[in-house]
């Protein structure tokens, strides 16, 4: 069918334009039937720009007019004129087309929810209609941000001098990290690729080739358990550079977040941002990835409570845990019912129970004051801050889960406190740095690398390998804004032998060492240079961008949380004849 061609989009019209004659295209977003004047939204990209007929003056455009309904595709064809009743609200809300013709270019039935910002309709209808959801303005917009994005990393990296390569897809499954999804391979039955978590070795071989700095905007895939703000496939902007130390890498990625936050948010980000070792981010705020943006500090008070009569605390101190207390400041007014509900929440995170204690105007209100001297009490108020009106929380065991714990109910009470809203729009940008290289994983009954097999053990640590390796620290970085691991990356190890003893701590031995990474092992035989990178989280920068917290919400056709697609309904089952070809057999089939 041949239709009018729009001369201007739904956007863009304003007072300078009155008296054109123009064409819009768009999508019918309301029509309002006054009788004597009948108005209609008509919708693009760009804007919503108000039309209006006049019954009076023209039938036949006024009976197409009236059978119109919501999502129709019109061409409207009209003169602007100035408003009656100007929208303030509306960047075109001071013009109106008089129409002078109307063309229905398509149907619509009806919606199956309202397209319209903020839509309250539920997620799962929204997804499996994810095509209408994404007319609405807010998540249009959002997915503006993300390509403003894109745009200003190409710029920012070339000026940079950095090369763009793609790595492939279609990998090698290895055992570290997430779980890999797996693809059968048809020409070679019995095997598999795996879709990369991430381009980690092609990006070092790449260096190993001299091709000094590279970036990516890289799809990567992880079957892991999603979260709010964890999708199975997400994108990164991956980098890795060569003859570079971590500041290097640092000031390289501050300067694009500045450049980000001024061109698309217009807020000057001071930069050198602040750094943190991992240690005082988990000892003072209770994670590896600490919001910031407000106080309630942790205490450790391990030394003051251990001669005290309180047996949880003195038991788990003996056997090596520790006792540590969150500030929740001008929280002594909390209920019982709130306490209550606030053990609750601590048990989720294992913790067995929640001592608290309150600092009131007749002094302090606590289970278990009975078990502490004065003396104690005050030392406990001091080395936690206190005043009163404050409540302590009380987090007692293992260091990292006892401080975790505690981080949970900072975040936790933050927000019963109106904190998370109120900081809303600050954006908060820091470093964790001086990561543990390993931890002990008690499901595997070994260690793990605590970011991957790659990152390098601090040079002074290296003979920690060799006598206490839970002590070595990493050449690591995360990127953290606002309670978001934003990025993670490390300088690498280059050479062969630390690269082999860092496998064998991690329980590989060399022969599986060689099958799984011994391409790897071999490429840094042959002159590696020293080389180090990070990888962003696009979907989780353009989160904070675009003022959601929703990781749905930025990406175009997302999974739910148990990975689902509602709208093409995958994963699927497929064709006997498919699995035949790839050679897999279907064990346990419902
Ligand atoms: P890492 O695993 O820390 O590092 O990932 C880098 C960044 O990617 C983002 N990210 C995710 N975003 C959404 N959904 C997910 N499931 C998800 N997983 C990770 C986060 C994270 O900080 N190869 C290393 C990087 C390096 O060492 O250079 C890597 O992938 O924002
Ligand atoms: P009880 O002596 O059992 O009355 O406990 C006194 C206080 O200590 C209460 O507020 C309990 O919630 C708290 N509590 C008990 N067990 C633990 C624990 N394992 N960790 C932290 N607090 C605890």
């Amino acid at each position: 069918m041949s239709f009018w061609k729009r001369t201007v989009d739904c956007g863009s019209l304003r007072p300078a334009h009155i008296g054109q004659e123009v064409v819009l295209n768009g999508w019918v977003a309301r029509v309002r039937d006054l009788g004597g004047l009948l108005f209609m939204d008509v919708r693009d990209r760009y804007g919503l720009t108000q039309v209006v007929v006049i019954p009076e003056s023209d039938e036949r455009v006024t009976a197409t007019a009236r059978e119109l309904g919501a999502e129709y595709v019109l061409a409207v064809k009209g003169t602007v004129r100035q408003r009656e009743s100007v929208n303030p609200n509306m960047p075109t809300g001071d013009i109106e087309i008089l129409a002078s013709d109307i063309q229905i270019i398509n149907r619509a039935e009806l919606p199956p929810f309202e397209i319209v910002e903020g839509s309250e309709a539920g997620e799962d209808l929204r997804l499996t209609y994810r095509y209408l959801d994404l007319r609405r303005a807010d998540l249009q917009r959002n997915f503006i941000v993300r390509n403003h994005l894109y745009r200003i990393t190409h710029e920012y990296f070339a000026e940079h001098h950095f090369l763009e390569v793609e790595t492939p897809t279609l990998t090698k499954s290895t055992p570290e990290g997430a779980r890999d999804f797996l693809v059968p391979s048809r020409q070679h039955k019995g095997k598999f690729y795996a879709l990369p978590q991430s381009p980690q070795l092609f990006k070092q071989l790449l260096m190993v080739s001299g091709f000094d700095r590279y970036v990516q905007i890289v799809k990567c895939f992880r079957d892991e358990d999603l979260r709010a703000d964890r999708q199975p496939e997400f994108t990164q902007i991956d980098v890795e550079m060569s003859f570079v130390d971590q500041n290097d890498v640092i000031a390289l990625i501050e300067g694009l977040i500045a450049r980000l936050w001024k061109e698309i948010v217009n807020i000057d980000v001071p930069t050198p941002f602040r750094r943190m070792s991992f240690h005082e981010a988990l000892t003072r705020y209770g994670s590896d990835k600490p919001d910031l943006r407000f106080g309630m500090h942790i205490a450790t008070v391990t030394e003051i409570v251990s001669n005290g009569g309180f047996g949880v605390f003195t038991d788990a101190i003996k056997t090596g845990g520790i006792v540590a207390c969150l500030r929740a400041e001008g929280c002594a007014e909390y209920s019982r019912k709130t306490l209550d509900e606030l053990t609750e929440f601590a048990k989720k995170y294992g913790a067995k129970g929640l001592a608290w204690m309150k600092f009131t105007a007749e002094g302090v209100n606590s289970p278990i004051a009975k078990f502490f001297s004065e003396a104690e009490i005050a030392a406990i108020k001091e080395t936690s801050g206190a005043v009163e009106g404050d409540l302590l929380l009380f987090g007692v065991g293992d260091f990292e889960r006892t401080y975790t714990i505690l981080g949970a109910l900072r975040t936790e009470v933050a927000r019963r406190q109106g904190i998370l809203d109120a900081v809303k729009n600050i954006y908060s940008f820091h470093w964790v740095l001086d990561f543990p290289l390993l931890e002990y994983s008690e499901e595997d009954n070994r260690y793990i690398a605590r970011h991957h097999p790659f990152t390098s053990p601090m040079h002074e640590d290296i003979p920690l390998l060799d006598t206490k390796p839970e002590a070595a620290r990493a050449v690591a970085h995360d990127l953290v804004i606002n309670g978001y691991e934003a990025g993670g990356g490390s300088i690498r190890i280059h050479q062969n032998p630390v690269q082999q003893r860092m496998f064998e701590l991690l329980g590989i031995d060399r022969e599986e060492a060689q099958a799984k990474f011994g391409f790897l092992l071999d490429a840094l035989k042959y002159g590696a240079p020293p080389h180090g990178g990070i990888a962003l989280g696009v979907d989780r920068l353009t989160m904070l961008l675009a003022g959601t917290t929703n990781i749905r919400d930025v990406i175009a056709f997302p999974k739910t949380a148990s990975g689902l697609s509602l709208m093409d309904n995958c994963p699927s089952e497929v064709s006997d004849k498919q699995l035949t070809e790839v050679g897999v057999a279907i064990a346990a089939k419902k």
